[in-house]
């Protein structure tokens, strides 16, 4: 079997997960792959003494991208810079990538994919999105018989894990982040997860796939999970509900809405047993119907597998380009004022008859929280509900899946 060479940048979780897989399952993936595939060299400002990896080790880019036997390269760096201009650098020079890096995909996934076709190789991102969890290439692949008209996600496996963990075993948020953060799933800066900016970019990539041209993660709205109290969720109890950040995107009347925001999910939608670290995307079609992916969606190995088939794939097609249609035109999304969904609202106990003057037909929860009330409104627009709910004191508003 002849052999080719791979370097790996970065030797973090996900770096060190994508040796160790390699390593693991040698055999099966050397024969999946057709070819020996051997890390060559592994880039990282840092030393790892004692590590068998510290012979591979490399703090030049210059090394990895100036030498012919290397054909594939993983970038595992996270961040834009400086993996944006190393995986540009390594596609001139004729090399794929396989990447886990959802800000760079997001941000320059048209521009990479252009010239990875021009350069007859690949970019391959299967674990930007959902970690371990196959959907990007079901994307460009197994569905691209479908007119795709929503895409819903659990798409953060740590905030997915905070807000399980507050569920079940009514830990507070602090301890429950540095949990998710010790189990290698939380960001460098946990930030990310927690102000949905990393669901987003997520979201980003898989409505730009669904319409093949470039959905700016900047333009869709996006709140985290920080202000989620233990009392939203002895309401989301109440109302056998669960609450879980989801990421979406959504046709409705030919126009497509996308956002990223804390939704109190209906007990018999496929979403709503999605706990712990585990993700899923739910996708609809016009002649699938419903499919659901799940699986872990962070972490070191189920991210590193998902980045090791790529490198498989990359492998199994040096010089011959696999079209992934995403073009870097903009795509015009629908104003997130203008889209439609139920609310559950909390005020003060003394204000429930002012509600009822304001929002018409709702319907009252109590979960037993001293001095305070909540109800649920019928389905208003966006920019409805902001002028409506502007005339009470609102404690907190959550809305309905
Ligand atoms: N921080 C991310 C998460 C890692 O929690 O899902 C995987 O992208």
């Amino acid at each position: 079997m002849s052999k080719v060479d791979i370097a790996v940048l970065g030797y973090g979780t996900v770096g060190s997960g994508v040796v160790e897989v390699l390593n693991t399952n040698r055999e099966k993936i050397n024969r999946r792959a057709g070819k020996d595939i051997h890390v060559k060299y592994v880039l990282d400002l840092r030393e790892f003494p004692g590590d068998p990896i510290q012979e591979k080790l490399v703090h030049d880019f210059d090394i990895i991208v100036n030498d012919p036997d290397v054909k594939v390269v993983v970038e595992v760096l996270g961040g834009v810079e400086p993996a944006y201009t190393f995986v540009k650098k390594a596609l001139l020079a004729g090399k794929s990538v396989a990447t886990s890096n959802k800000e760079l995909v997001a941000k320059h996934g048209p521009e990479l994919l252009k010239i990875a076709k021009e350069q007859k190789q690949n970019f391959f991102y299967e674990a930007s999105v959902g970690g371990g969890i196959p959907i990007i290439r079901p994307m460009f692949s197994c569905l691209t018989a479908e007119d795709i008209d929503e895409v819903s996600g659990i798409l953060n496996g740590t905030t997915n894990y905070i807000l399980s963990k507050m569920t079940f075993e009514r830990l507070d948020f602090d301890t429950v982040l540095k949990e998710a953060q010790e189990k290698g799933y939380a960001e460098r800066n946990p930030e990310a997860d927690v102000e949905g900016y990393d669901a987003c970019r997520k979201i980003a990539i898989l409505s730009s796939m669904v319409c093949e041209k470039q959905v700016e993660f900047e333009s869709i709205y996006t709140e985290g999970i920080t202000k989620i109290t233990s009392e939203d969720i002895l309401y989301a109890k109440k109302l056998n509900r669960a609450i879980k950040l989801l990421a979406r995107s959504k046709m409705v009347n030919g126009v497509t809405y996308a956002m990223v925001a804390p939704f109190l999910v209906a007990e018999d939608h496929p979403l709503y047993s999605v706990n712990g670290v585990f993700n899923a995307i739910f996708v609809h079609g016009n002649m699938l119907g419903d499919a659901m992916f799940y699986g872990r969606g962070a972490g070191k190995l189920p991210t590193a597998s998902a980045v090791v088939a790529d490198v498989i794939d990359a492998v199994k097609h040096l010089g011959i380009n696999i079209q992934i249609r995403w073009s870097g035109e903009k795509m015009e999304m629908g104003d997130i004022n203008d889209s439609v969904c139920a609310f559950f609202v909390r005020i003060p106990t003394a204000s429930l008859s002012k509600a009822e003057k304001v929002f018409g037909k709702i319907r009252t929860v109590d979960a037993g929280v001293k001095g305070e009330i909540g109800f649920v409104t019928e389905p208003v627009k966006e920019s409805e509900f902001a002028r409506l709910a502007a005339e009470l004191p609102m404690i907190q508003r959550i809305r309905l899946n």
